[in-house]
């Protein structure tokens, strides 16, 4: 009697629990549509593109210790809220098998091969998933004579326009404030007007196998670049600025110099994307034995809703209510700053100009970087 007493409210227990567990599963459909191919299956083939990306921040959007740092602050600050938001961008994969808490391998190679070329289209209004995918069969591409034993290719006018990058390279948050305003800064810019693209910058066409030659002798000779760099490479900060002395002003006990700074070779602001990025302009006068210096700062400030300035890249994503200052360089602007001094007492003067990228994390451990982007130098006497 009491055995049976027993059994009975047990399988209504478990048939309760199969009953709802239905009825959850069934509201997520069995999903039989294909998944995303792991990066190491295209490198089979394509091992120079492989080699490029591997080498570069898309692969690494998760793997990035100052990502990994800000990205550990925002989740505690948001009791893990923040995961949703940091994902879409820097493990895009998530998206697509809601892996947010990165339990798959698939889902940690950040922005990988096979998401960039299932993409069918940019939807910029959908801000929470601008991504219309394709996964399966078909690769999409720039090419249209290209033919591939492995997988069907299909040309894609995206693939060489901006909209594809604008999905994740601007970002405007809940507030209403643009905290990565790359696309729209290109967007504005003569680059756009003229049909230069982020690619025709960042994945400039190298020599370079598309495949292995043992798959495919292929007749294309060249490859665009996917070691898509910027900020962490000194070669492309090199190219966006030039710094020029136009002009030493002298009287009596002042001398002027005059300097123009001009964004010659950047699409977008500089600096762009996260605001704690900046520039530094320094202006040094030297005589044998005396020396002065003074300096401009180019920088985006962004405010929190009590008006406080926000320093953490973790913190600003949600955080930023307004721009407060914005004095950063548009693409091809010259800028003139002058810098006064007091005359120095010796007449051998050298004036020097240099302007240098800055970007400094307060993660963990304060750490900075600076590269010295251009150069001008003028030696006088008084
Ligand atoms: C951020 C998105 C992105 C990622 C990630 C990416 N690609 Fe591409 N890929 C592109 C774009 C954009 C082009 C075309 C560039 C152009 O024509 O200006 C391209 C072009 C190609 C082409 C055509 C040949 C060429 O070089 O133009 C192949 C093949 C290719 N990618 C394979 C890969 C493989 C393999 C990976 C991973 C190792 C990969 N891509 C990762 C965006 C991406
Ligand atoms: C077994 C070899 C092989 C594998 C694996 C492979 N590909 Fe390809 N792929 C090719 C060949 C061959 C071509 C065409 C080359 C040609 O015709 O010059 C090609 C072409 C492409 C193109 C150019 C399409 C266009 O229209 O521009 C893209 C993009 C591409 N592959 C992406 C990928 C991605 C992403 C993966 C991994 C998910 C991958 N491939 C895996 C062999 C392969
Ligand atoms: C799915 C999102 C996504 C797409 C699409 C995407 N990016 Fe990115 N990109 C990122 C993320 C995230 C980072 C930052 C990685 C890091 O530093 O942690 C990044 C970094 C970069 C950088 C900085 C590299 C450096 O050295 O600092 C450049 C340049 C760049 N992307 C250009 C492009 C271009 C050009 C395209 C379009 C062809 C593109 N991206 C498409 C997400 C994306
Ligand atoms: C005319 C060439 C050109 C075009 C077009 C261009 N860029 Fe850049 N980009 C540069 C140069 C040069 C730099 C390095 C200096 C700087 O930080 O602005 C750079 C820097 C960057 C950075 C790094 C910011 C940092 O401080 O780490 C990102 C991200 C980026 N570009 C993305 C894009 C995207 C997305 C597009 C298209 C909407 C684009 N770029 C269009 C030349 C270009
Ligand atoms: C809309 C896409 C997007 C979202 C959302 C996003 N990021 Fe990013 N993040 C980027 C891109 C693109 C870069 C590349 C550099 C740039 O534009 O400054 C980047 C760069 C960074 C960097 C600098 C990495 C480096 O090595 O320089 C940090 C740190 C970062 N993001 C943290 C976060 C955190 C934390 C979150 C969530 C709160 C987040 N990001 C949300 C797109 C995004």
């Amino acid at each position: 009697m009491t055995e049976k007493k027993r059994i009975i409210p047990l399988t209504t227990i478990a048939l309760t629990v199969f009953f709802l567990g239905s009825i959850l599963v069934s509201r997520t459909p069995p999903s039989k549509a294909p998944s995303i191919t792991a990066s190491k299956n295209c490198k089979e083939c394509h091992e120079e593109i492989y080699n490029h990306w591997k080498n570069a921040m898309h692969s690494m959007s998760i793997e990035d210790p100052i990502f990994k740092a800000s990205y550990m602050e925002s989740y505690l600050n948001t009791a893990g809220e923040a995961k949703f938001n940091c994902m879409r961008c820097h493990a895009p994969i998530a998206l697509i098998n809601n892996d947010y808490d990165l339990k798959n391998e698939i889902t940690k190679e950040g922005v990988s091969c096979d998401f960039c070329h299932s993409v069918k289209k940019v939807n910029l209004d959908n801000k929470l998933n601008p991504f219309e995918l394709e996964i399966g069969d078909v690769k999409r591409g720039p090419l249209s004579d290209v033919d591939s034993p492995a997988h069907k290719t299909e040309p894609s006018l995206l693939f060489t326009s901006s909209e594809l990058c604008a999905g994740c390279h601007e970002y405007t948050n809940d507030n209403g404030a643009t905290v990565l305003g790359t696309y729209s800064e290109w967007k504005k810019s003569p680059y756009a007007e003229e049909g230069t693209h982020c690619q025709d910058c960042h994945m400039p066409l190298i020599a370079g196998r598309i495949v292995k030659p043992e798959i495919k002798s292929s007749n294309k000779k060249q490859i665009n670049l996917h070691a898509i760099s910027a900020g962490h490479s000194t070669e492309q900060l090199r190219k966006a600025l030039k710094v020029e002395i136009t002009n030493i002003n002298k009287e009596e006990d002042i001398i002027e110099a005059v300097v123009g700074v001009t964004n010659v070779g950047s699409g977008h602001m500089v600096p762009t994307g996260i605001p704690s990025r900046k520039l530094i302009l320094l202006v040094e006068l030297r005589t044998p034995n005396e020396y002065f210096s003074q300096q401009r700062i180019y920088q985006k400030i962004m405010l929190d809703e009590s008006g406080k300035e926000i320093k953490k890249d973790g913190e600003v994503f949600q955080k930023a209510a307004q721009v407060s200052f914005d004095n950063r360089l548009r693409p091809r602007e010259t800028r003139i700053e002058r810098f006064a001094f007091a005359m120095p007492k010796n007449k051998k003067i050298t004036i020097s100009a240099r302007i240098e990228y800055l970007y400094k994390t307060s993660v963990l451990r304060p750490t900075e970087m600076r590269v010295k982007m251009a150069e001008d130098t003028k030696s006088i006497s008084r």
